[in-house]
């Protein structure tokens, strides 16, 4: 980048009424090229939307828009290439595409901006770009559900402990609890689909503010870009940011949800757990510690959050208690979202990839959960329905009977029929069919439940939705 540390003269683009250029720190305040250079694809594309449009219209001549719209492919292809000249003193990366196209073509350059203002080209730009990341935010989350449910499918009927206060709480399978973050991630995609469909509108053609006198064709340059319409109220388009606060705000509960199972793998891959193993592409080692293997993805994965609530936070902070119409407080709008998309596309990619490597380790989940009198709730509502105990008291005498396993130091399946009869005489030996884990988790077959029929529904389910 040129850098010019004081102007002498006027900007080019605006500076008819100064008779000297920006102090050197107004210049770096003002200047927004060093990020928004990004826009740079959907800047040329608006404009050559708008061009057309223009001739079109007969606002300009057919010769003028040719000359236009072939000086902007060239200017693609220089900013493609690496050798554009991009310039402080011109702020912002519509003002260097459009001066570097005076370059290039000349008089027919200074008709592109007709009919239009830095405010709906900025607005239309950003949206273009925002709309490629929800784009890319449902394919992303669409991979990922691919990959929770692959590992759901594999081990559908797997037992593991499910845990309430990370304490062993019921048996639950490993197929049940991928399947919880399926339907979380679903609803993230979904987020991501519905404001979709509300951001998809043309702010083009809005001008400054008030629209224009031009007779432009608004519905034109929506359907060229891809719009689904004009924004009904130039006012509006202009000052609106909702579509990237839509954006972070899903952003921001989707990377809740993968901080959440970022730190369930780095529990499970813990020497003290061992339920997954991280395959060696997604693990690290420590220099000093030999034995280490490190879930480093998934920490970071779930530091990812810190960012993305970050970015959330400082847009609303930014948006909140503007006047309408256009403040040049929204050009800090760009930073954040491009930090918060680009966070969040890393994590979901990781995410995906260290799911369809990752190896659940069947047995050690298999006896995690037959211990810590994880079917201490069966038992009780064996109580209930064969004994036809009251809740209350079959509770309590369940907890009569882990106070004896505890004692004797076992798990409940492993006390005899006399250790059942010494806490209530009615227990017969029937009692034992519902001790097991297998047989716990296949009993729970209301609708959501964890019974392996159950989970193997819902991933039918969920398979025909993507399909
Ligand atoms: N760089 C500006 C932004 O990002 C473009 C719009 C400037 N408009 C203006 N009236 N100064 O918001």
């Amino acid at each position: 980048m040129t850098d010019r540390p004081h102007q002498d003269s006027a900007n080019s683009m605006w500076g008819g009424r100064f008779a000297a250029g920006p102090d050197a720190i107004m210049e770096a305040i003002n200047a927004s090229i060093g990020f928004d250079r990004r826009l740079y694809a959907q800047d040329i594309r608006g404009s050559r939307a708008h061009a057309a449009m223009l001739a079109a219209t007969g606002i300009i001549s057919d010769s003028d828009a040719m000359a236009i719209r072939e000086g902007l492919l060239t200017v693609l292809s220089e900013i493609e290439g690496g050798d554009f000249p991009f310039r402080t003193d011109l702020e912002d990366i519509h003002m260097n595409v459009e001066a570097r196209l005076k370059e290039l073509v000349g008089e027919p350059a200074g008709r592109l901006h007709t009919g239009r203002s830095r405010n709906d080209q900025v607005a239309t730009d950003f949206r273009l770009w925002v709309r490629d990341q929800y784009d890319a935010a449902i394919d992303g989350l669409t991979a990922l559900i691919r990959a929770a449910l692959s590992q759901a499918e594999a081990g559908a009927d797997w037992v593991m402990p499910g845990f309430t206060h990370l304490q062993t709480a019921q048996p639950v399978t490993w197929g049940h609890h991928m399947m919880a973050y399926v339907e979380m991630f679903g609803r993230d995609r979904s987020r991501f689909q519905d404001a979709r469909r509300r951001m998809n509108e043309s702010p083009l053609g809005a001008a400054a503010l008030a629209g224009t006198g031009y007779p432009i064709d608004r519905h034109a340059t929506a359907q060229a870009l891809g719009f689904d319409a004009p924004m009904a109220n130039s006012l509006d388009a202009v000052s609106d940011r909702d579509f990237a606060l839509e954006f972070l705000s899903a952003s921001s509960i989707c990377a809740v949800h993968l901080s959440r199972l970022a730190e369930e793998l780095v529990i499970w891959s813990s020497a003290q757990f061992r339920f997954v193993s991280m395959s060696d592409k997604w693990s690290t080692g420590s220099s000093i510690m030999p034995q280490k293997r490190n879930p480093d993805a998934a920490e970071l994965i779930r530091a990812k959050i810190g960012r993305i609530l970050g970015a959330t936070v400082a847009l609303f902070t930014v948006m909140k208690g503007l006047p309408l119409a256009y403040s040049k407080d929204m050009q800090e709008d760009k930073e954040q979202v491009f930090d918060a998309a680009d966070s969040l596309m890393l994590a979901l990619a990781a995410m995906s990839g260290m799911l369809f490597d990752l190896t659940a380790n069947r047995d050690r989940m298999e006896a995690a959960a037959s211990s810590g009198f994880s079917t201490a709730t069966d038992l009780a509502d064996w109580l209930v329905r064969e004994l036809g105990l009251p809740f209350r008291d079959a509770h309590h005498v369940t907890g009569s009977l882990v106070a004896l396993a505890e004692r004797k130091g076992c798990d409940l399946p492993d006390l005899t029929l006399a250790d059942l009869r010494s806490v209530h005489a009615g227990i017969d030996d029937r009692v034992f069919g519902v001790l097991g884990v297998h047989n716990s988790v296949a009993s729970r077959q209301s609708y959501g439940g964890t019974a392996p029929d159950q989970v193997r529904a819902q991933i039918t389910r969920w398979k025909e939705r993507l399909a």
